[in-house]
């Protein structure tokens, strides 16, 4: 009988496999990072075919460190990041261009022009799609690979080419050959390309002719927990079904168990991710919250969520530590911000994408004010933290407003929650509860979850509910007076920020 299943998360700064019992226990990690290529200002690129090296590598790492064959694995889960757009040739499975990673801001001419076609503006389709116009998202990164690689345009025309996020690109190897595996991806990635009609859970012909995509190019939506396909013969895992994908934040989400309407997280990781699940209700947000799928299981409905979306967390943290040589590891960072009892004065705002959620300001860049001599590089790091923590108390006032319920507590997860100077200024500067589970591989285990309810290696979400269990918590301690002022100084730093680049 099969006892695990393997989770793949193939996210912005590296590719794990994570091995999950019935109980839903973490019992093997495989990771493997990938190179951030970045050619010019404001351009990131991946390799795809790196991260699907890597990809087998840490499946083969994982199922080693637990003792595992392929024999003891009922299925497979994919979850990813998001947006990232590869095109590559059908015939022999090779990408045409590296992946355009979701923090690429190349495209923003592109997304300027159809913004200034309609009254609509940036907001054009978000009565469809749910998103405002931004490079953020895939259709963008699609045109301009078939505008600016030779030939593009027309193999994709004769279909010749095909495009997938992340999930898809993994799918296609993990199935078949190099000439061809299940072309497929599931409604949570689809919705985050700009050209899925969010209600009809299809590709939509009115934005897949405004971004001149051809649909012979697109893969199949499918839903978020089925049988998509088998692992191919040359695989570790040959014959293993995979059967389970979501977008690494939905996956979060799932793994939080935030099935119903009203449940939220926060994840952190390369950038911050607020969810709340809205049920089975399509809510537009007036505030700066994007409306995604939140999963969908074989042929029910599918739920909804409102996201507030933060680019730059945990890879400001690196951007200290690679960039500016502040630190050696990431880890320093908690050490080193405790060395001082407060920022000093300094605020960092790292808009090095503009600013997402609830600004949604390409022209925006990072800015670090309220330096003195005073300040040191422990102050630096200090604020660093605190940017994760002020972002995500914006993005959670809005969700305030336009969520289907109050949210009372913070459900957190991801990597940077290890940090517990972060979390308790995050309780601080939200003044509510933030609660950490017992797994903070909520990514991970969404995965896992969504491929065994499809193969009936668990038998329904309450099953699943169950399995959650509360880490540790955090209560707020700061006064509502001191927490305001500084929240005042945070806004006042961010409006330094705007109107930088001259669009
Ligand atoms: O939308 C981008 C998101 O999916 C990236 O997630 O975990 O790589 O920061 P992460």
């Amino acid at each position: 009988m099969t006892t695990h299943i393997v989770a793949i998360d193939q996210g912005t700064t590296s590719t794990r496999a994570v091995v999950v019992d019935r109980a839903g226990r973490i019992v093997s990690v495989g990771q493997h990072p990938h190179e951030q290529i970045f050619p010019q200002a404001g351009w990131v690129e991946h390799d795809p075919l790196e991260i699907w090296t890597n990809t087998q590598e840490v499946i083969g790492q994982a199922l080693g460190k637990a003792s595992l064959t392929r024999h003891d694995v009922a299925a497979i889960g994919i979850t990813n990041q998001r947006e990232t757009a590869v095109i590559w040739e059908r015939a022999t499975g090779k990408p045409v261009y590296n992946a355009i990673v979701w923090q690429d801001t190349r495209t923003q001419d592109a997304v300027d022009a159809l913004a200034a076609e309609d009254e609509g503006g940036v907001r054009r389709f978000a009565g469809i799609t749910g998103l405002p116009l931004a490079t953020y998202f895939s259709a963008t990164k699609i045109g301009w690979i078939l505008d600016n690689v030779e030939g593009a345009r027309a193999r994709a025309e004769a279909g010749e080419l095909a495009f997938g996020t992340i999930d898809t690109w993994l799918l296609w190897n993990l199935t078949g050959g190099p000439d061809g595996g299940v072309h497929a991806t599931d409604v949570t990635n689809a919705s985050r390309t700009l050209l899925l009609d969010l209600a009809t859970l299809d590709w939509s012909d009115e934005l897949l002719a405004a971004f001149r995509v051809p649909r012979a190019l697109l893969p199949e939506v499918r839903s978020s927990s089925e049988v998509y396909g088998v692992a191919r013969s040359s695989s570790l895992l040959r014959e293993v079904p995979v059967a389970g994908i979501l977008g690494d934040q939905q996956a979060a989400t799932f793994g939080q168990a935030a099935f119903e309407a009203g449940a939220s997280k926060n994840t952190y990781g390369t950038g911050n991710f607020l969810i709340v699940n809205t049920g089975e209700n399509i809510v537009h947000s007036d505030a700066g919250l994007l409306t995604t799928v939140a999963y969908r299981l074989g042929d029910e409905p599918a739920r909804y969520a409102l996201e507030g979306s933060v680019a730059v967390s945990g890879s400001l943290v690196q951007w200290l530590r690679d960039n500016l040589g502040l630190l050696s590891t990431s880890a320093e960072v908690e050490t080193l911000a405790a060395s001082v009892p407060d920022n000093g004065g300094a605020y960092i705002v790292p808009a090095f994408s503009g600013l997402f959620a609830p600004y949604w300001r390409p022209d925006a860049r990072g800015a670090i004010v309220g330096l003195t001599r005073f300040i040191t590089k422990a102050h630096l790091a200090r604020a660093a933290l605190e940017a994760t923590a002020f972002q995500t108390r914006e993005v959670l006032d809005v969700a305030q407003e336009e969520a289907p319920a109050p949210i009372t507590e913070l459900r957190v997860d991801g990597g940077m929650t290890a940090n517990e100077l972060l979390m308790q200024f995050q309780a601080d500067i939200t003044g509510l509860p933030v609660v950490r589970p017992e797994i903070i591989e909520t990514t991970a285990l969404g995965a896992a979850y969504a491929a065994g309810l499809a193969v009936g290696f668990w038998s329904s979400r309450d099953e699943l509910t169950s399995l959650w269990q509360e880490g540790r918590r955090w209560e707020p301690q700061m006064p509502a007076d001191e927490r305001e002022r500084r929240l005042r100084v945070w806004k006042k730093a961010v409006t330094r920020t705007l109107d930088w680049v001259d669009l």
